[in-house]
């Protein structure tokens, strides 16, 4: 690697971390010239260096964005880690059922949703049991900092590839409508979500508000001083009685003093205050 090179990942760290707290490790770093290259296609960029150049500079806040975007990582898939999934569509929605069966009320919020498989595969869940979740006001709320993800989201459509990866094929049949390679959600799920931009770094709008917080596979990315700043933020959002959900290789335990890991799930985890 040149002289060059390691100041163009330096310069594309810095960009990342500042705008999204993400930590760009040396072992993604051909991923992320691999990701950049329509960029510099787009904008007639001659190479990444020049690229890192201009970043440095400051002073095109549409090409820093377009750069952080394609750097991150936004895999996803519906049903992802399915085992903790059904934890989460079983085990722990009944206990929540217990909890607000007096007021028929619950809001969760997948945090860091990506493209919208997350939330989307929650709405088709509730809508799998008409009966049990009858007269309740469920509202799913999905963010991410990514404006091109949320606009994938928005729109529910996703690819042969995505609709494979998670999805049983009943629900495919029954929610999603086939456009030539693509297949486009239907209307009752997609508006069963609502979409927002948000930056996970920054305080959330409204404390004690989520009975159910969906983190999964974001914290891995951030550094501890990011990650604690983030876990602080959720368990602000968080009612007193609520769960968290982190991805299935991630946890708070020596993160912060916010959340304690759940008795009863694993993979979940409460207010520490609640014990
Ligand atoms: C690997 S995906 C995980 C998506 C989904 N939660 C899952 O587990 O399948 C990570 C997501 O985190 C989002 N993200 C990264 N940094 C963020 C931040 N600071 N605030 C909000 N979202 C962020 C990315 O845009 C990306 O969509």
């Amino acid at each position: 690697m040149s002289a060059h090179d390691t100041r163009m990942h330096k310069q594309l760290a810095e960009l990342l971390r500042k705008h999204s707290g993400q930590q760009l490790m040396a072992n993604r770093h051909w991923r992320v010239d691999m990701a950049l290259k329509p960029i510099l296609r787009r904008h007639s960029i001659p190479d990444l260096n020049m690229l890192g150049d201009l970043l440095a500079g400051d002073s095109d806040a549409d090409l820093a964005r377009e750069c952080v975007e394609a750097m991150i990582n936004n895999e996803t898939c519906f049903y992802r880690d399915q085992a903790n999934f059904a934890l989460l569509t079983g085990p722990v929605l009944d206990s929540m059922w217990e909890k607000r069966s007096n007021t028929k009320r619950l809001r969760i919020w997948s945090a860091a949703c990506s493209t919208g498989q997350e939330p989307y595969s929650l709405a088709m869940h509730f809508a799998s049991n008409p009966e049990k979740w009858a007269g309740w006001n469920i509202h799913i709320h999905a963010t991410d900092i990514s404006t091109s993800a949320l606009a994938q989201a928005r729109n529910g459509r996703y690819s042969q590839f995505e609709i494979q990866r998670g999805l049983p094929v009943m629900l495919m049949l029954k929610h999603f409508d086939q456009h030539e390679t693509e297949w486009q959600l239907k209307e009752p799920i997609r508006r069963a979500v609502t979409f927002a931009k948000h930056n996970l770094l920054d305080a959330a709008q409204g404390a004690g508000v989520y009975d159910l917080i969906l983190c999964r596979n974001m914290l891995m990315y951030l550094c501890d001083d990011n990650r604690k700043q983030v876990l602080g933020n959720l368990a602000t959002a968080l009612t007193r009685d609520g769960m968290l959900m982190l991805g299935a290789a991630e946890t708070v335990i020596g993160q912060t003093d916010r959340f304690a890991a759940s008795q009863e799930f694993r993979g979940f985890y409460e207010q520490a205050l609640s014990r």
